[in-house]
């Protein structure tokens, strides 16, 4: 039955990560999930090695309004800091905060010598001018990555602080061994907190890389040639198997919260013609913080000046 319909499928078995191998005269099992819990702990644990032996690191989040997913992702984020021995500042305001009195908490922040991270968590209530708020923030302290200085490194091919969830991508794509190098990645979305970072880091990776969006006239004709598909968008279902290429690699960033639990951009009988794919939830959501973590330590290590964070 899935011959059937994806009679390509069983063609790409051998690309299969090597702790899954996958005999070649086997029926296609489906894609190999990548799972972010088992490696965002394994991280989470260096995290928390690192920062003992560094003593004294300090991740500050400033949360303003009331989005409740917001309020459970920073609560997560405090809570994966403090497991890892990394001090945690909690700053939650009201919506009604003025944009003045947020600009003065992020510049105290920027001045307190006991802070390494900064994270003001997105979105901003509306009204509210997001990029002058994330522009800020101190970029050596700016662990998000999406201050002008630190998106224009990585454009530069010189990565400093590098959005989180763009980064954790590419350590799910690295730690199941799949190739990028002359791949086709087609990356669905152009947000500035995964689209456009996650296109630069697989461009640096050597693929050949297409960014569509919500004006890209036919976007299956270009899903289906990718080797290393990236959907972020935050559309539940978007992504349906007739648009994915056999054996694809099909990273799936999207969190859209359903009646019935967390769903992804990707549609789950992907998995039947994918060769790998991230599951929703435990696919990239746990990676996201773990990259976090380490982009703190990376702030501390900048700090201290144990490596060197170029002047803006
Ligand atoms: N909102 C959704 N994802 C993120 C993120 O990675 N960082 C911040 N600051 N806000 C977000």
């Amino acid at each position: 039955m899935r011959a059937a319909v994806f009679p390509e499928a069983g063609r790409f078995r051998g690309r299969a990560a090597p702790s899954f191998p996958q005999p070649l005269d086997s029926p296609w099992m489906g894609a190999v999930l990548m799972r972010g819990a088992d490696l965002a702990q394994r991280i989470r644990a260096d995290v928390a090695r690192e920062a003992e032996e560094l003593g004294g690191t300090c991740l500050a989040t400033v949360l303003v309004g009331d989005d409740p997913a917001s309020h459970v992702y920073v609560t997560r984020k405090h809570e994966a800091a403090e497991a890892a021995g990394i001090e945690s500042r909690d700053h939650r305001l009201p919506a009604s905060t003025p944009e003045e009195d947020v600009l003065a908490l992020v510049d105290e922040l920027n001045e307190d010598d006991g802070v390494d991270g900064i994270l003001v968590q997105l979105p901003l209530p509306p009204g509210m001018d997001e990029a002058r708020v994330t522009e800020s923030v101190l970029p050596v302290k700016d662990v998000d990555g999406f201050h002008p200085v630190n998106q224009g490194h990585l454009l530069l091919d010189k990565p400093l602080h590098v959005p989180a969830t763009a980064a954790g991508c590419m350590e799910l794509l690295r730690e199941h061994g799949v190739p990028l190098e002359g791949q086709e990645a087609v990356v669905v979305g152009r947000s500035q907190i995964v689209g456009k970072p996650v296109s630069l880091l697989l461009l640096a990776a050597n693929a050949t890389v297409t960014i569509c969006h919500s004006r890209t006239t036919d976007l299956a004709a270009q899903t289906r040639r990718a080797d290393v598909l990236v959907a972020a968008v935050g559309r539940p279902g978007l992504i349906t198997p007739a648009m994915v290429k056999p054996g694809a690699a099909v990273v799936d960033v999207g969190i859209t919260r359903a009646e019935h639990g967390l769903v992804g951009d990707v549609d789950a009988q992907v998995a039947e013609v994918a060769g790998w794919l991230t599951p929703v939830p435990g696919g990239v959501g746990p990676m996201t913080i773990a990259m976090l973590l380490r982009s703190t330590l990376l702030a501390a290590r900048f700090r201290r000046g144990l490596l060197a964070f170029p002047a803006a």
